[in-house]
């Protein structure tokens, strides 16, 4: 557990971190050293790297986005009766899995309820009994989506919506406490399920920690008591990671969407979580254009050197079914991971600045690697090298680099034989060999305490 008294970040240092694209959510929970993770307990978290979020439920079947309940003011009735569709017959957890690991992700977050309260595994504490193992399909997904991950090496996430657009009482916590009060003891035996029904869980994923569409996760922490909720969820698994969004503040921090990620490295554990669709849902939609990979691929770098994760949606359908797009565009980025996987994996973002739209740095070792994502604006670049002294330059594959340094400055030639085509030029790798080995800092806790 955590020892060091945490670190304030306020006034002009917060502003000018928050300057960055980066736009982390949820800052400014309630605070409960004793409940984070080790800096040892993150540290497979922050070598993992990639990671494959999963949006599936009943919202699968209309085709129009996870908020269609609430954005089409869907009866409830109406809504509740797709619980007697949603029967995935010839689907198997593992072809999630098997495209997770295709992908190159180390670990996976599947929505296990999302807002519209439908709870995809047997779960006696759910309202009204609103889950998959009552209804048509009769299983428990998360048993399954579990045991896949186990069978696949993937480090398991559930992602759990507190909030429930089913109770009258979240849109009017004060004026209809009673109502409000039995969503919140949805929450906390749901939880409990997850984190105590199916072994040892990886990451608890909370989303909309809200009340009321107004304010914020960490405004709403009076109604959800995030301290007791997790303390309890923690007392299963204490190196278990949460993210922000149930009013606490957290192990993590995430930036949401698919804005382009610019500015310095970030001092904090963070995750970009992102569609590799058009972003406009995060559920199924029929003919979502998928991302092109060479801009998926600049996304990665832009997050990786600023130390931070990327996680990366799917959203299968009704039958649990992922399209060949999709899936080819997974397999694409995993190719290149598995070529390239040696300079992202276990590495850490830095320790060079990242010069937006050019280049950035990951590292390891005794051994930096340079992500160059813009080849022409590349050249002449003079990058800051100092106090490391370089031994060597040279392409991933090891051909030798031209180089000079002058007062600490490092100006690399590309040689003239590099591969040029589409996939080449998304990122172009060197290795940068220094004498000694690259210090990693942990990061001290660090709170937001205003914007
Ligand atoms: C948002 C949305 C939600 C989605 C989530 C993913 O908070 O409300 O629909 O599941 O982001 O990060």
């Amino acid at each position: 557990m955590l020892k060091k008294k945490p670190r304030e970040m306020t006034g002009a240092e917060l502003k000018s971190m928050l300057k960055s694209s980066i736009n982390l959510k949820s800052l400014g929970g309630v605070r409960c050293p004793e409940l984070n993770v080790s800096p040892e307990d993150l540290k497979w978290w922050r070598d993992a790297k990639i990671g494959m979020f999963v949006h599936w439920g009943l919202y699968s079947i209309l085709g129009r986005g996870e908020w269609v309940r609430f954005n089409e003011k869907i009866p409830k009735e109406e809504y509740e009766a797709l619980a007697w569709e949603f029967n995935p017959k010839d689907f198997n957890m593992k072809e999630w899995t098997d495209l997770a690991k295709s992908f190159g992700a180390r670990y996976m977050v599947m929505v296990t309820k999302h807002h519209d309260g439908f709870a995809l595994w047997d779960s006696p504490g759910s309202y009204e009994g609103f889950t998959s193992y009552n209804t048509a399909s009769k299983r428990d997904f998360v048993a399954e989506y579990v045991q896949a991950c186990r069978e696949a090496g993937l480090r398991v996430g559930l992602y759990y919506s507190p909030m429930d657009w089913r109770f009258p009482g979240y849109f009017d916590p004060e004026g209809l406490p009673e109502n409000a009060a039995l969503m919140k003891k949805q929450c906390y035996a749901q939880v409990e399920e997850l984190c105590s029904k199916y072994g040892m869980i990886d990451i608890l994923w909370y989303d909309g920690g809200w009340l009321a569409h107004k304010g914020s996760d960490a405004s709403s922490a009076w109604f959800w008591e995030p301290e007791k909720l997790n303390r309890m969820a923690k007392s299963y698994n204490p190196k278990m990671l949460c993210n922000p969004r149930s009013g606490w503040e957290g192990d993590f921090y995430c930036d949401e969407g698919s804005h382009e990620i610019v500015g310095k490295i970030i001092p904090v554990p963070w995750e970009k979580n992102m569609c590799i669709c058009s972003g406009t849902s995060w559920g199924w939609m029929p003919d979502d254009p998928v991302s092109d990979f060479d801009w998926l691929i600049r996304m990665m770098v832009n997050v990786v050197c600023r130390d931070g994760n990327w996680l990366v949606n799917i959203g299968p359908d009704r039958d649990g079914k992922v399209s060949d797009e999709i899936k080819n565009r997974i397999r694409e980025v995993g190719d290149w991971l598995r070529i390239y996987g040696e300079s992202i994996y276990n590495t850490r973002g830095g320790p060079i600045e990242p010069v937006d739209h050019v280049y950035g740095t990951t590292s390891s070792e005794d051994t930096i690697y340079l992500h160059i994502i813009d080849r022409k604006k590349f050249a002449g670049q003079k990058i800051p090298v100092a106090p490391y002294e370089v031994e060597a330059v040279t392409t991933f594959d090891g051909v030798p680099c031209e180089f000079d340094i002058t007062d600490g400055l490092l100006n690399i030639r590309l040689p003239g034989n590099l591969p040029s085509d589409e996939k080449s030029l998304a990122d172009t790798i060197l290795k940068i060999k220094v004498n000694g080995r690259i210090e990693h800092k942990e990061y001290d806790r660090i709170y937001f305490t205003s914007r």
